[in-house]
């Protein structure tokens, strides 16, 4: 399974880089937003910022929702870094710019997926990556967990290649869940990764091995 964090900050994205289990990078324009990035300079320079620090994929987002603009977008942004993953809303344009890109080899994470049926047009549009919102579906009280193993079990029956990037995670246990589902990919929070390390019991073990061993060696 692969661990991107979902943030613009790059404090973060540097403290779980140094974890050396990071695979990539989420953001959207909330996220940049968050940080204080506007203007189209200075969020091109973020994301190469970004791609400073990260080996693997970052995946930064059109803000055009026509066809022509996404793809003039979209052809920029992955000019601007071999590590650059275009992402694309799932609208109808969305899908035509995703086969668009699909077909000149530019990678795509097709974003703001609710639905098995959205995941099945991104994956015949020949995204990379398709993002499904669970923890959003949680919030209107419906199982985001459901969506994962739906789409994966529609992706396995025509071995679609398109990675499932299990986004808008908000806690340790959806990164559990998600793994035992079959998601290629988790996108959380640094709390989601830090979550994992936690158990008491290895504190307190490890609190009476180090107590044992100074009784013998102080
Ligand atoms: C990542 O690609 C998504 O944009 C992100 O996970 C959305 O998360 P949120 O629902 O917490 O805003």
């Amino acid at each position: 399974m692969k661990f991107f964090i979902d943030t613009a900050n790059l404090d973060q994205i540097r403290e779980a880089q140094a974890l050396g289990v990071l695979d990539g990078v989420t953001t959207n324009p909330s996220l940049m937003a968050k940080e204080g990035i506007t203007g189209h300079d200075n969020i091109l320079k973020h994301y190469m910022d970004i791609c400073a620090i990260v080996d693997g994929d970052v995946s930064a987002e059109v803000v055009s929702t026509d066809f022509d603009g996404m793809v003039k977008e979209g052809e920029a942004l992955a000019e601007l870094h071999e590590q650059i993953v275009v992402k694309v809303p799932m609208i109808k344009e969305g899908v035509k710019a995703l086969k668009y890109f699909s077909d000149k080899g530019i990678r795509t994470n097709c974003t703001l997926v609710f639905s098995p049926g959205q995941a099945l047009l991104a994956a015949k549009a020949g995204a990379t990556y398709v993002s499904p919102f669970l923890g959003r579906l949680d919030d209107i009280s419906t199982d985001g967990l459901n969506l994962i193993s739906e789409i994966r079990l529609i992706y396995d029956n025509y071995a679609y290649e398109t990675q499932i990037l299990a986004a808008s995670i908000r806690h340790t246990m959806h990164v559990i869940d998600c793994a035992k589902l079959g998601a290629d990919v988790m996108t959380g929070p640094l709390s989601a990764i830090d979550g994992l390390l936690k158990h008491p019991l290895t504190d307190l073990g490890l609190e009476k091995f180090l107590a044992d061993y100074n009784k013998g060696n102080s």
